[in-house]
């Protein structure tokens, strides 16, 4: 116990330290910040702690809006992460939407084996759909490092899939705005990301099964 708020203390400790730091650099920083938020991405990501978004792609507070649950899911009923979209896409304009999956994410990982690990496993069939919709060009994959590579690659594909088929993407879309989607994957063995070419921009480029507003 006593570990535990030691840690906390540390926290708030190294809080301080880090607002005194900003403002003795930058005396308005505070001031400024709290007026602007006004970012042109919404990264929707893993809640991996060794992934921190902003730092990744460089950009400051203010730049980049940001939704995270294990394993980067979109879920078409998730009014949480629909919650974020819509507020990014229609009040905040944002440019771009980014689904950004990671290799060696324990999410995917959880979601290829059969041992129960509780509620998650509910949030996990997501990606167990994914999978079996996958299963052919995944069980050719001998590796089990690389099979999860591949469908942590595959997940992307898939909720990238997600976010264009909301309504509220197509209603962007409708209503002339650019907003382009894309899939990245990060790697937590080099820090590099990769564009897995998915720039989906017109309800062209889904599916008619999925089209809602056209
Ligand atoms: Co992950």
């Amino acid at each position: 116990m006593c570990a535990r708020v030691s840690l906390i203390d540390e926290c708030f400790a190294a809080n301080r330290r880090w607002a005194e730091t900003t403002v003795a650099r930058d005396p308005t920083y505070f001031k400024r910040l709290a007026a602007l938020q006004d970012p042109d991405l919404l990264w929707i990501g893993c809640s991996d702690s060794r992934l921190p978004p902003n730092e990744i792609i460089g950009r400051a507070p203010g730049e980049l809006f940001v939704h995270r649950n294990v394993a980067n899911v979109v879920e078409h009923t998730d009014v949480n992460c629909l919650s974020v979209l819509q507020f990014a896409v229609d009040v905040l304009k944002v440019k771009h939407v980014i689904v950004c999956g990671h290799y060696g994410c324990g999410g995917v990982r959880a979601a290829m084996t059969p041992r129960p690990l509780g509620l998650i496993d509910n949030w996990l069939r997501h990606i167990r759909d994914v999978a079996l919709w996958n299963r052919e060009e995944l069980t050719a994959i001998h590796d089990p490092e690389a099979r999860a590579n591949r469908l942590a690659e595959l997940n992307v594909e898939a909720q990238v899939a997600n976010v264009c088929h909301t309504t509220i993407i197509q209603d962007a879309w409708r209503r002339g705005e650019r907003v382009t989607v894309h899939g990245w994957i990060y790697s937590l063995a080099d820090g590099l990301l990769r564009d897995l070419g998915m720039k989906i921009e017109s309800p062209e480029q889904i599916p008619p099964e999925y089209r809602v507003t056209f």
